[in-house]
């Protein structure tokens, strides 16, 4: 069984933002992190191809939306590209493999009685897509701003028996210890069964008012609602019914999904209520319900980040000026997994350079510097010891132990602090033995062997516990250690004695530049 994680897939009526990427580069961290643990994994993100924006933004552009949303999806793959975010595959909600899987859902829940037909005249969501009732209305009577702009409307559409699966949802929701992770969303989740009671759900968009969408396989005057084809994309990727001789996974070796990562915005309605009631509908157990990691959102000087107000992050620009490592490290750094942060230029740039670059960078510098000019490059044997030796080589093994219990939990900011921290220990220590002034009496060779060699031993444990975070600079350190065999080791094998005795190490050469946000100086 492989370790199936999945994020939500993007909207194509627009550009991917620093928001996206998070959550792209968060779901990366976890598969790496996964693979570090020596689990086979399976990440799958994409794009949400369909509904109302997108057929609105392709209109107002004068292009068919399948023109639009081919070339809004080649953003989405470039800027993932850019910030390396390795996916197994990427969903496209217009993909025939995927219709064909949500027509014959549809089908199957049409064939059992649990859609319907119905006519309904109410209050409508433009910007939702949806009816409203009386239970979205706010404490003035109203429709909130989320809604947008609100319109009466009569139509017949078919209807999904939601209000069937409530009382099982509630007891679900009631006794499961981590469908929703973090535990404090729980609250919500409970709160929006009560508000689901007695509701269906509509799933159709009559053709008039729709027409790009997924269409329903016994009426073909409808297409399916937007949220009920994506989040289908989750098993139709994942192999569930695939035909004979598709080259989708195997269904039974990804469900149930690890984890599906999400917003805190799109965890009710859509992944709490109407994901679980739909899987439920199809016939999946208890045990086959995924867990959902919701996380928070960045925001601007504590306020949305948005097209209308011009604060949009864009990570592709930004990856170009500050390179890709700086721009990954501070996503998994300044953010507590489940909750909101400020994105902040200035802080993204001190960190990438106190902590990269001074530290981590300062340590294999001057580790391999020395090591190169005092043994000739050699991590040689050496009988010396003292407590400070043995403080460092405990802490090693602490160090890897909290690193993983963090990460167990998706608390990637955690685990980089106990990594930075081991990281500051190692320099410390450094400033202490201070080799450099040992190295001027030979005498002292046993004690700088000694040292130097404790210092190249955390550049090299640092490199491991980086790797989901910053792949390729730890790729570069590991390069520069020249030794290879930790691009592939494993958490469990990771401990005290990477480096063996004779190992020759490499010249040094910057792995963290230091970064800045200012503008280049214009060339004379
Ligand atoms: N298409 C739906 C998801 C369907 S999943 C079956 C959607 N798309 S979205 O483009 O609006 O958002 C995609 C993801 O980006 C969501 O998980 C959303 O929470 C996340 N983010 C959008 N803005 C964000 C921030 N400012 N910060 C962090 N994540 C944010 O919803």
């Amino acid at each position: 069984m492989k370790y199936y994680i999945t994020t939500a897939i993007d909207y194509t009526n627009g550009s991917p933002h620093i928001g996206h990427a998070y959550e792209k580069v968060l779901a990366d961290i976890i598969t790496r992190y996964r693979r570090l643990r020596g689990d086979e994994a399976f990440f799958l993100t994409g794009v949400d191809q369909h509904g109302q924006k997108v057929q609105q933004t392709a209109e107002a552009e004068g292009v068919h939306p399948a023109t639009y949303v081919r070339r809004t999806t080649k953003k989405f793959v470039k800027a993932w590209e850019a910030l390396q975010v390795e996916y197994d595959d990427f969903a496209e909600t217009t993909a025939e493999a995927h219709k064909k899987c949500v027509q014959e859902i549809l089908q199957k829940l049409f064939d059992e009685g649990k859609i319907y037909k119905k006519a309904y005249k109410g209050h409508y969501s433009i910007r939702q897509e949806q009816f409203l009732t009386d239970k979205e209305r706010n404490e003035d009577g109203e429709f909130g701003e989320e809604w947008g702009e609100v319109v009466e409307l009569e139509e017949e559409n078919y209807y999904f028996r939601l209000s069937d699966y409530v009382d099982w949802l509630r007891e679900f929701v009631s006794n499961s210890e981590d469908f929703v992770i973090p535990a404090f969303r729980k609250a919500d989740v409970l709160n929006a069964v009560e508000r689901a009671v007695d509701t269906d759900l509509c799933i159709s968009r009559p053709k008039e008012r729709l027409q790009w969408g997924i269409e329903f396989p016994f009426d073909t005057n409808f297409v399916t609602y937007v949220w009920f084809d994506a989040l289908i994309n989750y098993i139709s990727f994942a192999g569930y019914n695939k035909p004979e001789g598709s080259e989708l996974p195997d269904f039974k070796d990804l469900w149930p999904a690890q984890i599906h990562i999400i917003g805190k915005d799109i965890l009710v309605p859509s992944h709490s209520i109407y994901w679980p009631c739909m899987l439920k509908a199809m016939g999946f157990a208890d045990e086959e319900m995924p867990r959902l990691l919701v996380h928070g959102w960045w925001n601007i000087k504590g306020g949305k980040m948005s097209k209308s107000l011009g604060n949009v992050v864009d990570p592709v620009e930004l990856t170009e000026r500050v390179g890709v490592d700086a721009v990954r490290y501070y996503l998994a750094r300044d953010i507590h997994t489940g909750r909101d942060s400020d994105f902040d230029p200035d802080r993204l740039v001190m960190l990438f350079n106190t902590e990269l670059a001074n530290n981590l960078g300062n340590l294999c510098n001057r580790g391999l510097n020395m090591t190169k000019r005092y043994l000739g490059g050699e991590c040689k044997e050496s009988s010396y010891d003292d407590d400070l030796s043995k403080e460092l080589r405990e802490a090693s093994s602490k160090t890897i132990a909290v690193y993983k219990e963090a990460m167990d939990r998706f608390c990637i900011s955690e685990a980089l602090e106990h990594t930075i921290k081991f990281i500051t220990l190692a320099n410390v220590y450094a400033e202490k033995q201070k080799p450099w002034e040992l190295a001027k009496d030979e005498a002292n060779l046993e004690q700088v062997t000694a040292v130097l060699n404790h210092m190249v031993e955390v550049v090299a444990i640092a490199a491991v516990l980086l790797r989901p975070v910053i792949p390729h600079a730890s790729e570069r350190i590991i390069a520069q250690l020249q030794a290879d065999h930790l691009n592939s080791i494993s958490l469990e094998d990771l401990a005290w004695g990477l480096i063996p005795v004779g190992h020759t190490v490499a010249k040094p050469k910057p792995v963290f530049p230091r970064i800045t946000l200012e503008e280049p100086e214009p060339s004379a």
